[in-house]
């Protein structure tokens, strides 16, 4: 069995997204797709899937040529896209899923089911338990939920647009092992991701594209330096991370008890300065998302008090929090940060704090193009924002950032970005420190929290249970930690 796309093209009006593109994917292979911040990769792996029709090429599996043009089509002729974060039926179980999420299936058999539910956990190692509820699984095990349904309906070929974005370092071993299983058994994986190193890890062979071409295939292994060069056309060197003095307390937080749907936090208090990073690591659900929602005014505490700048902020809702000087950057792009449909002009136009009755649109465009060039999004300010490439909406999120921020608190704040977009993201937030703004940050990923971060805190079922200087610790070190051993032992 092989895989080609053959000259494949598709365009959004004048954007060429994907201009005669050709990669061929052998039977049992673990295939890396890689490229910058909407070098075309998703738009690609949407006409594989059936999502986006081609305006023009062909996709051959096993010599034959396919008939594309809906996910329906794409999953019959065996391909099959997994989503970032699946969505499950969460008042339902496991199995129910299981059974629910077959289209074209009329009558489901349960026996039936239940048994390639369980012959696939065995195979393939999945962790989940069939009969708990959809709501307990992580987004590793309802990766997990989704391969095996996908590979139920006679999936050949699996498709995973950045899968690794937002889970845990242990939830991404398991995810590679289950690949490296699947491929074994002759499957054909298509990899997405910004990360070298992961492809590097699973990969056999890596398609590199760069604006809506293919710039190579090598086999791996090859230098890393030379996928980054085949990236970006050139070679990146990381910026010096400037020394800032940390000012007063810029975000206390007393003895707080914060009940999140999943986790409780319990007896949380914490110290951040002006000018002050601190990174949180930690399994998903083990608290992270309560404290940064608390301090947010999402999440009112059940327990305990928050100030900011000095001011006690303790009960006030999200406005009151947002006056106080909190910015809140939270991991969903579309979901919670971005509005799907209004233009990126009207996004800014939002968050302009404009509170004239009328909006000056010439004006309003003017400032959206301003923007966009500052902050090198590709898009325009017509442009709606669901139709930015995933790294791109990353962008004009930090670009609505207002410029006088006390507390600044993301999540994930460089997922889904590409190396270098990263490297510049990180350049423009550092240089905030200096005027005073303190930076609370989650991550999944280690490197970003120990280059970045003063101090990180980590936290485990609820608990702070260390904070440790990010300047003497390994990666290995917090690995260990976020596993919930304390440091020493
Ligand atoms: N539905 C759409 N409407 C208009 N333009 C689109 C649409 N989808 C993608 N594009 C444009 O096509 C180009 C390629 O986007 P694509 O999402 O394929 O990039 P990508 O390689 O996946 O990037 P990223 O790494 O940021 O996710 C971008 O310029 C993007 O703005
Ligand atoms: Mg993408």
């Amino acid at each position: 069995m092989s895989l080609q796309l053959r000259e494949i093209h598709k365009h959004f009006g004048p954007v060429r997204a994907n201009d005669g593109v050709s990669i061929e994917v052998e039977a049992g292979e673990l295939h890396g797709l890689l490229g910058e911040n909407g070098a075309g990769k998703s738009t690609l792996m949407k006409v594989l899937s059936g999502f986006h029709p081609a305006d023009s090429g062909d996709v051959i599996l096993e010599g034959r040529t396919l008939d594309l043009g809906t996910p329906d089509a794409a999953v019959t002729a065996g391909i099959g896209m997994l989503h970032q974060d699946p969505l499950v039926f969460l008042p339902f179980t496991v199995i129910d899923n299981f059974l629910l999420g077959s289209p074209g299936r009329t009558r489901v058999d349960r026996k039936e089911g239940a048994r390639k539910l369980r012959e696939a956990s065995e195979r393939y190692g999945f962790t989940f338990d069939p009969d708990a509820l959809a709501r307990t699984l992580s987004v590793g095990e309802r990766q997990q939920l989704e391969i095996a349904r996908l590979l139920w309906l006679g999936a050949r070929v699996l498709i995973l647009d950045e899968p690794t974005t937002g889970i845990s370092a242990t939830q991404r071993d398991k995810l590679f092992e289950i690949l490296r299983r699947l491929a074994a058994d002759g499957m054909i994986v298509i990899f997405v991701s910004h990360k070298l190193e992961e492809v590097e890890a699973l990969c056999d062979r890596v398609t590199v594209m760069r604006q809506g071409t293919v710039v190579g295939s090598p086999e791996l292994p090859v230098p890393t330096s030379d996928l980054v060069e085949m990236m970006f056309g050139s070679v990146i060197v990381e910026g010096a991370r400037p020394d800032v003095a940390i000012g007063r307390p810029a975000l206390t937080v007393e003895k707080a008890t914060l009940e999140q749907r999943l986790v409780t936090v319990r007896d949380l208090s914490l110290t951040v300065g002006a000018g002050e990073i601190l990174g949180l690591a930690g399994l998903e659900g083990s608290g992270q998302r309560a404290l940064l929602r608390a301090c947010t005014g999402l999440l009112r505490p059940a327990a305990g008090s928050i100030a900011i700048g000095g001011t006690d902020t303790t009960g006030l809702g999200y406005h009151g929090h947002k006056a106080a000087g909190v910015h809140y950057l939270p991991a969903g792009r579309l979901e919670e940060g971005l509005v799907e449909g209004l233009t990126l002009s009207e996004h800014f136009e939002l968050v302009s704090g404009d509170t004239s009755f009328f909006v000056d649109w010439d004006r309003a465009r003017d400032n959206a193009t301003d923007l966009i060039g500052g902050n090198f999004i590709k898009g325009t300010a017509e442009s709606t924002a669901d139709a930015l490439s995933g790294g791109n909406q990353q962008r004009l999120l930090l670009a609505m950032m207002p410029d006088h921020i006390t507390v600044l608190l993301m999540e994930h704040p460089t997922r889904g970005l590409d190396i270098e977009s990263a490297e510049w993201v990180w350049t423009r937030l550092l240089a905030r420190r200096s005027d005073g703004t303190a930076i609370v940050f989650a991550s999944a990923d280690l490197d970003e929290l120990l280059r970045y971060s003063d101090r990180v805190a980590v936290f485990f079922s609820g608990r702070v249970i260390d904070t440790v200087d990010a300047k003497t610790t390994t990666p290995e070190q917090l690995g260990h930690l976020i596993g919930g051993k304390a440091s020493g032992e």
